[in-house]
């Protein structure tokens, strides 16, 4: 076992609090839906069976309608805010109101598939199946209403990419007025720096106040929502998981599971190419309000090369990548274009978790050179500054929080898988 290997599963452990892992002490003190699947990915190389509870902890808080929350409040803590009093969500265990990108028919495949445990995992994959299934059902009713193809986000926080340049305009049809007074925590873990401006803290609480005044009821919330948000990386995470969770429902014989999700992908790529952009030699975003492209070439336009996109595209993506003027590969938002900033969470750092499906996708579409490149600028930059939440792409800085959990993951995937 190598160094890096042996670090980052320390890092695991650490982070590890019996059935679910945090994504680091401090400032992410609960489960996130998103960190957990792609933590597993990690984990099943030296716990197979903790790596299924990890995914089956995350479902046993499904909501009644099929939405897989973005934060599990397991424990108490008065480290993070917006905590459950504000969320007030009413769940038995609180939960936030909001989900995040689909990643859990990825990770239900790809433990499915190289489990040596081969009885374990086919019980466990039968379980949580329809359990995925239903998600993806809830994305389409709930996120799609007008049959569009594609699902919107109504909170930047459902991207993970909270402050991303792609938020600036809509972000400005979103209020601040009337929110509760609050104080944040984040910039108590983390360099203020390298955080969300109060800005955009004001604009996603009063989305917060907005839906919560809305009992959650998902019926409601896309059409009141100002923000309705089209991310090409968000469809296509949940483009794969559906063609991931098709293939696995084919051979597990779940015929009607199979058909929804290879039917459900097959119109998302189709509808993908309404995102293309032949100028940025990527995918954009579109705001659903306005029904337009938003004009801002960011990481999401390339995270799309992990759902099964037409060749030539995944070909122009690699392109766009290697045009990219850093040192380390992929950047979040590209230096030079208004609004990058190198060290600012998702305006220009780069993101382990985002290199790693970027080259999987790429890899999958034949861009086998592209795809090594951006993986080994990632343990380069795991070598440089350790296991950061993410990174300057020009100097390798770590920024964000510590010894983080999915950056660790994605370590021991990317050595244990080569
Ligand atoms: C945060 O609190 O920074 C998260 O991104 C919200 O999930």
């Amino acid at each position: 076992m190598t160094d890096l290997i042996r670090d980052a599963i320390a890092i695991l452990k650490e982070n590890d609090r019996g059935t679910y892992t945090v994504p680091t002490k401090g400032l992410y003190p609960f489960q996130w839906n998103w960190d957990s699947c792609l933590t597993v990915l990690g984990m099943r190389h030296y716990d197979e069976a903790r790596a299924w509870t990890e995914i089956e902890t995350l479902f046993a808080h499904q909501w009644p309608d099929g939405m897989v929350p973005h934060i599990v409040f397991h424990q108490p803590d008065d480290g993070y805010f917006p905590g459950p009093d504000v969320w007030a969500t009413g769940r038995p265990v609180p939960t936030s109101g909001i989900t995040q990108p689909a990643v859990a028919g990825f990770a239900l495949r790809r433990l499915y598939d190289r489990a040596k445990d081969r009885d374990a995992a086919e019980a466990r994959a039968r379980t949580l199946l329809p359990k995925v299934a239903a998600w993806h059902r809830w994305f389409h009713a709930c996120r799609d209403p007008h049959g569009e193809g594609l699902v919107a986000v109504l909170h930047p926080w459902e991207t993970g990419r909270d402050n991303s340049v792609d938020w600036d305009a809509p972000f400005q049809r979103v209020p601040t007025d009337g929110i509760a007074p609050y104080t944040r925590r984040d910039t108590q873990h983390a360099n203020p720096e390298h955080r969300p401006t109060k800005d955009q803290y004001d604009r996603y609480l009063w989305l917060v106040e907005r839906f919560r005044s809305l009992g959650w009821d998902n019926t409601l919330l896309h059409d009141a929502s100002p923000f309705q948000l089209v991310d090409p990386g968000f469809n296509a995470i949940l483009i794969r998981a559906e063609t991931d969770v098709a293939d696995l429902a084919e051979r597990l014989g779940e015929t009607g599971i199979a058909a929804e999700n290879r039917a459900f992908a097959a119109r998302g790529v189709a509808a993908m190419e309404r995102l293309w952009s032949d100028p940025h030699g990527q995918y954009l975003c579109r705001d659903r309000a306005l029904d337009e492209l938003v004009d801002s070439p960011s990481i999401a336009g390339l995270l799309a090369a992990f759902a099964p996109i037409p060749e030539d595209r995944a070909a122009a993506i690699a392109d766009t990548i290697e045009r990219h003027k850093t040192r380390f590969r992929v950047a979040s938002h590209p230096p030079g274009r208004p609004g990058y900033d190198a060290k600012r969470y998702w305006r220009g750092p780069v993101w382990l978790v985002v290199n790693y499906m970027i080259a999987d996708g790429l890899a999958k579409a034949g861009q086998k050179g592209a795809a090594g490149r951006i993986t080994a600028d990632s343990i380069e930059l795991i070598r440089h500054s350790g296991f950061a939440e993410y990174y300057d792409p020009m100097t390798g800085e770590p920024c964000g929080g510590g010894s983080f959990t999915w950056t660790a993951a994605m370590v021991i995937e990317i050595l244990k898988a080569a």
